[in-house]
């Protein structure tokens, strides 16, 4: 995999690399669990994701003097979800996926009940953490709630059951930005979120946070979306041309490859001029931000 120039600055390497040691202390499970099961879980987490998630998570509480040893539990508790999710995306009964982050994906690696486990278990990890990490115990009980809407059953799991509900099939503009919208850009609003709420600033600036993140997430996935038909699986570390064989309805499928670009640009743009208010302390965040659209992983 070949990161990008922004995620090989010093500070978000430096922010990166913490978020692996934290991750990897949390993944230090008793002897209670399976050998296999430890294994599969770590292999998944631990392969070299972007940890776009986290960084937001990071980078929102920065912006509001937050310290990150008090947002590093939710930054965590994100990426597990984050991995679970990716697990069971690539499962033969979703998108049957054999290649994730430049390595076999967990069920080819191992074998599909433990992949379907190992996912499982990467949930309640994530509230265990949250729930025991995150302090005063009303912002634990808030993330938690705000995690759990995030991952649930109207927006992530939603979100990409609609999404194989709808292969194969025609599909309005304002269906498929609903799916976006749920299955990629509420975690990525939520991280945000959490950030804020992690640093304990005021209502009005988590709101911000989770607007700005929501236009984010949906750049996101476009840019996902332009990348499985422009991008580059060396780069990417996942199969490209893989939404077009399965019939998954796409922006570049429905509004062309042109307009999602110029929409995707637009939502950012937006998001960015969101954050002035916040002057240069916004700057990684808006950064993070512009690599959305320009990433090439
Ligand atoms: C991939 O997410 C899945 C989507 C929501 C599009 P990322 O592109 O953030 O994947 P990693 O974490 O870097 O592997
Ligand atoms: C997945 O979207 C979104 C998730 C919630 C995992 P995709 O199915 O397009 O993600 P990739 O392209 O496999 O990473
Ligand atoms: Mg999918
Ligand atoms: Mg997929
Ligand atoms: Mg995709």
């Amino acid at each position: 995999l070949n990161p990008s120039p922004l995620l090989l600055s010093d500070e978000i390497q430096a922010a990166k690399q913490a978020v692996d040691v934290a991750l990897d202390r949390y993944l230090q499970l008793d002897e209670g669990c399976p050998v296999r099961l430890a294994e599969a879980m770590r292999y998944s987490v631990m392969s070299p994701g972007k940890r776009l998630r986290p960084l937001l998570v990071l980078l929102a509480s920065r912006l509001f003097e937050g310290m990150d040893r008090n947002a590093m539990p939710a930054a965590c508790a994100v990426e597990f979800i984050h991995c679970y999710s990716l697990i069971h995306d690539d499962l033969p009964a979703m998108d049957d996926d054999d290649l994730r982050r430049g390595r076999p994906t967990c069920h080819r690696q191992f074998d599909e009940a433990t992949a379907i486990l190992a996912g499982d278990a990467l949930i309640p990890l994530a509230f265990e953490v949250v729930s025991r990490e995150v302090h005063p115990a009303d912002v634990a009980i808030r993330c938690c709630r705000e995690l759990a809407r995030a991952a649930g059953a109207t927006q992530l799991v939603g979100g990409q059951s609609d999404d194989l509900q709808s292969q194969n099939q025609e599909m309005s503009f304002e269906k498929l930005e609903r799916i976006h919208r749920r299955k990629t850009g509420a975690m990525l609003a939520v991280s945000l979120k959490l950030g804020a709420i992690c640093a304990g600033t005021g209502e009005e600036n988590i709101e911000c946070m989770e607007q700005f993140g929501k236009n984010l997430g949906l750049a996101f996935q476009i840019s996902d979306d332009l990348l499985d038909l422009k991008g580059d699986q060396d780069k990417m570390g996942k199969r490209v041309g893989k939404d077009h064989s399965k019939g998954k309805m796409t922006y570049p499928a429905v509004l062309g490859i042109a307009e999602s670009e110029r929409l995707a640009t637009q939502l950012i743009e937006t998001s960015v001029e969101s954050l002035r208010p916040f002057g240069g302390r916004a700057s990684t965040l808006c950064d993070l931000a512009r690599f959305i659209i320009s990433r090439t992983t």
